[in-house]
């Protein structure tokens, strides 16, 4: 049986490989529902995920796409196998309707530098992450800004929910990628339960989704996978593979984002502050009441207080925490910081 799931897992990259709807795949995996499910997602509103990249991947004259998402004002987060053995990345920022001639936020640059984790084998699915070096510093705008990376400590994030985001295929039925962004919310399932579709592939540094709710297809690879905590999406998760055809009930595989954050460090220069979750830290910050709260150490971090704990977080790399927001913000918006 997991042999047989285990032929069957594709990255969801578009354009490179074909699709098969021909595989012969346990007639019991094979529901169609005609619900909103980025498999049937719904259209996102233009600048809700202002970190959301559209890459097109030039390797050997052949084109594909993929997502990714913006961590800082010169580095993209995608998959290992979008960027593998490519020779340029066309990265799209600010964008919702790739089909419109012109969007007034849309930008796009060029770029022949990629990191590939030092582990990753196009033959496996483990290690599956990728940075893209942007060749300019961008210029951070209410459309263009990056998503925040944090350290959660061991959460396994089971039963959370989560939204994925993509230009991928938008079901099976209508194989092309869509022209505008669309997003789903899912609920990550247990490593363990994952474990019962796809067998021992699925190890400690992935992080799976039911496909009872939105799911992922051909096209999304790479993109963010985005979690909530008081009012600040972080990401955890990568895009990374899934059956096919996308609408079987079989889980959607991601890279967790957690498991990589001294790689993307040591590649980037970018700290994550390192906040244990959950513990208890105590005679580091007085939470009052719950919510963001600004660090007057340091405009870059900020505290999260829950039940009374407080978590230090990391704005993104060129941000700095607005009290009055009580999310991170343009430098030149925040006085005391600028
Ligand atoms: C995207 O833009 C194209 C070109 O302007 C337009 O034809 C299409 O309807 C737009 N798509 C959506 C979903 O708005
Ligand atoms: C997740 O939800 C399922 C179904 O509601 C429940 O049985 C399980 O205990 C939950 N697991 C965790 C870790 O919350």
């Amino acid at each position: 049986m997991n042999t047989i799931l285990l032929s069957l897992a594709i990255n969801l990259f578009y354009g490179y490989t074909c699709f098969g709807l021909d595989n012969s795949i346990p007639s019991s995996a094979l529901i169609y529902t005609k619900d909103t499910r980025i498999v049937s997602g719904t259209e996102a509103t233009p600048g809700e995920f202002p970190w959301m990249a559209h890459l097109t991947i030039v390797r050997k004259g052949r084109e594909r796409e993929c997502g990714g998402s913006l961590i800082s004002q010169n580095w993209i987060l995608t998959a290992a196998h979008c960027v593998d053995r490519a020779d340029s990345v066309t990265v799209v920022l600010g964008a919702h309707n790739l089909s419109a001639v012109s969007e007034p936020y849309r930008i796009s640059l060029k770029s022949t530098e990629f990191h590939i984790h030092p582990k990753y084998s196009s033959e496996t699915f483990p290690d599956d992450i990728g940075l893209i070096k942007l060749p300019v510093s961008v210029t951070l705008s209410a459309r263009i800004r990056p998503v925040i990376l944090a350290d959660l400590g061991n959460r396994d994030h089971v039963n959370n929910t989560v939204v994925v985001s993509g230009w991928g295929y938008y079901s099976d039925a209508i194989q092309w990628t869509s022209d505008v962004l669309v997003k789903a919310s899912t609920i990550v399932i247990s490593n363990e339960k994952c474990q019962d579709s796809w067998g021992s592939m699925i190890v400690s540094t992935m992080i799976c989704t039911s496909r009872t709710r939105g799911g992922v297809c051909n096209g999304d690879s790479g993109g963010p996978m985005i979690y909530l905590v008081d009012g600040s999406w972080i990401q955890i998760g990568i895009t990374s593979f899934g059956a096919s055809p996308c609408e079987s009930v079989i889980p959607n595989g991601f890279t967790r984002v957690q498991s990589y954050l001294s790689w993307i460090t040591s590649i980037t220069g970018i700290s994550y502050a390192t906040t244990p979750w959950p513990t208890t830290q105590t005679n580091v910050f007085s939470c009052q009441n719950d919510g963001n709260k600004a660090n007057p150490a340091d405009c870059t971090t900020f505290y999260m207080c829950s039940n009374g704990t407080p978590y230090l977080f990391n704005c993104p790399s060129g941000l700095v925490f607005n009290l009055q927001l009580q999310n991170c913000d343009y430098r030149q918006n925040v006085l005391q910081c600028s």
